[in-house]
């Protein structure tokens, strides 16, 4: 039998109520972790602390506070005794909206609403967990996306926001070397809870119910897969265990998006001519 990757490892998970923070967290338990989940919605969290039992806890909350985050290490430290891994996973989408069909106004407040949860979210958390991060050895993970690297996985504010989160996994991982290790994984498209800025009147609104984005993922990924969250949680792993103790500014890109996919093979039936 193969002994857990995670065993005796605490970490704060944040977006943990839904989507791919929800498996990141289950898995994380499933690997022998203590979890403790972050996440502004309070039902979401408690049908998490049901299933995961006595291996997680809650902090409500939002990332957007400096006292919310902090509240999120204290758990750990009082709940688990230590904290050795922090994953900034939080994010909301502008829904593809351009440049041009967004009102000025809209723009101005959904910029403000959108960069603090998906950046300032990010370095809060991190400016809260980095001291007992110093004292475990332990590491930073940030969930990043296809939209990091390219065009067209969002809105120039969702690619924005995202591009940022790349600068500041590598600005951090040069800065905590070698005490603390900073890396990410690049998720592409899948079906979940994924909401978007209440200024643009999408805070209701997800990704799965408003985009064909597993139809999207089969057309035009690489690989032809609509992945689920689950799919991309080994990442997760391998970067939280002893397995990643020489990787700082990484990004494992797990979007397929990236390499260009290529057209569907005709069947000899249906060629034309
Ligand atoms: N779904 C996709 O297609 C996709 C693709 C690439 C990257 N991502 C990234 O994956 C990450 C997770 O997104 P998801 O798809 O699982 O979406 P999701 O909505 O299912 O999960 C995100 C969670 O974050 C929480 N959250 C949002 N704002 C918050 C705040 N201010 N404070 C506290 N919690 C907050 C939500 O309540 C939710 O539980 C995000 O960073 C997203 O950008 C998603």
């Amino acid at each position: 039998m193969t002994s857990p990757w995670l065993q005796g490892v605490c970490a704060i998970v944040t977006g943990a109520a839904s989507g791919l923070g929800r498996a990141i967290s289950r898995r994380f338990v499933a690997e022998g972790a203590c979890v403790v989940a972050f996440d502004r919605s309070e039902s979401g969290l408690a049908e998490l602390k049901n299933e995961l039992g006595a291996a997680a806890e809650t902090v409500v909350g939002d990332v957007t506070s400096t006292a919310d985050n902090r509240a999120a290490v204290i758990t750990a430290l009082t709940t688990f005794g230590s904290l050795d891994v922090f994953v900034g996973n939080a994010g909301i989408w502008d829904f593809q909206r351009s440049l041009e069909e967004t009102d000025a106004n809209e723009l101005a407040t959904a910029f403000d609403e959108l960069f603090a949860v998906n950046v300032k979210g990010y370095l809060l958390g991190a400016r809260a967990a980095v001291g007992a991060l110093r004292a475990s050895g332990g590491s930073m993970i940030f969930t990043l996306s296809n939209a990091s690297f390219y065009p067209a996985g969002g809105g120039s504010l969702y690619t924005a926001s995202k591009h940022a989160g790349l600068g500041l996994v590598r600005q951090l991982a040069y800065e905590l070397a070698p005490a603390v290790r900073v890396n990410a994984v690049a998720p592409g498209g899948m079906a979940t809870g994924l909401s978007g800025p209440a200024a643009m009147g999408l805070r209701d609104e997800s990704i799965s119910a408003s985009f064909p984005i597993d139809d999207i993922m089969r057309r035009h990924g690489a690989l032809r897969r609509a992945a689920t969250p689950e799919d991309y949680v080994g990442a997760y792993v391998l970067l939280a265990s002893k397995q990643s103790l020489t990787a700082t500014g990484s990004v494992i890109d797990l979007s397929s998006v990236g390499t260009p996919s290529r057209p569907e093979k005709t069947s000899p039936d249906n060629r034309e001519g």
